[in-house]
């Protein structure tokens, strides 16, 4: 049966979006004009994903609600006579199945992972991380490609990968692929190797938000000490996976697959910017406005 549940992590606590962060999930903070969790669920729901679950945690009540639907907003805009604003409620009725549930203590993306498993128990699943977006306006079928290769390899681990400039390999799992090494499109993944140096790196192919692991995973990750910061990894379990002799699949994003990590303020800018000047409607006015400020020398 062709893998349909993808498990999206959103309990973090987003400190480095602080004070945005506060008292609103990162994940829900708009890029351009959508939050960027719908942009993931959209993307999901085109890849085939037909049943997501979120991890979520305190201060996340706002997630769930912007998936449910909203009768009484609905019926207020049939009312007052603005129903073409009803077509931006469109994405409440993907033919999606939505689960929740919560990670009481945030201990780390692989303790979050390893809160899905009541549900997902014995089956292969996605992981797509509920603060990074895959191209611009989520264009990407990468979660189906991914599955299509775990099946047709009976792999257990599938792993998107972007290439990084060398120096930012320091902040990111790096992939260190098998054979000879080299790594096209689709690559026999050997290792993981977490935030190496810029000599150690084994490639400048960095983790990229999507992951399809089979069920082994949890029991890596029940075995997973705490790492850095005290949280447990992802990325350690996956290589306890691929050390015990578990098949390893990386895939290359493509170059209009850009992941855009919504994790701090730096990369935050960059995609808000990015996805407003590629607005149909405000895209071009921004640009000029940009232009404008550029040359008027106050950026
Ligand atoms: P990050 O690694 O960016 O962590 O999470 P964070 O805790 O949200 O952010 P900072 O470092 O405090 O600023 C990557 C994804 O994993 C989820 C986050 O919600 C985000 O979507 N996550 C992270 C969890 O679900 N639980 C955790 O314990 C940690």
């Amino acid at each position: 049966m062709a893998i349909d549940l993808a498990v999206v992590p959103v309990a973090g606590q987003g400190t480095r979006l602080l004070p945005s962060t506060k008292s609103q999930p990162k994940e829900m903070l708009p890029v351009g004009r959508k939050p960027v969790v719908q942009y993931v669920v959209e993307e999901l729901a085109n890849s085939g994903i037909h049943r997501l679950m979120f991890i979520t945690g305190p201060g996340k009540a706002s997630i769930e609600n912007h998936f449910d639907t909203n009768w009484e907003l609905i019926t207020f805009l049939r009312e007052t006579g603005r129903e073409e604003l009803l077509e931006e409620l469109d994405f409440e009725r993907q033919s999606l199945e939505y689960f929740y549930t919560r990670q009481r203590r945030q201990l780390g993306l692989g303790h979050a992972v390893l809160c899905a498993r009541p549900l997902v128990d014995d089956q292969p699943f996605v992981v797509a991380l509920g603060d990074s977006i895959i191209g611009v306006n989520a264009q990407s079928d990468i979660v189906a490609r991914m599955v299509e290769r775990f099946e047709a390899e009976s792999a257990d681990v599938v792993v998107a990968f972007e290439e990084v400039p060398s120096q930012d390999v320091v902040r990111y799992g790096i992939a260190s692929p098998g054979g000879d090494g080299q790594a096209g499109d689709i690559f026999e993944l050997a290792d993981l190797v977490e935030k190496p140096s810029v000599d150690e790196a084994p490639s400048r192919l960095a983790v990229a938000a999507r992951y399809v692991l089979s069920p082994r995973i949890f029991d890596a990750l029940e075995k997973t000490e705490p790492g850095k910061g005290g949280e447990i990894q992802l990325t350690d379990a996956i290589r306890s996976v691929l050390a015990d002799g578990g098949r390893g699949i990386g895939i290359r994003l493509q170059p209009d697959e850009r992941r855009f990590d919504i994790g701090n303020f730096g990369s935050y800018f960059r995609a808000f910017t990015e996805f407003a000047l590629a607005d149909p409607r405000y895209g071009r006015g921004l640009r000029e406005h940009l232009r404008d400020l550029l040359d008027g020398g106050t950026s």
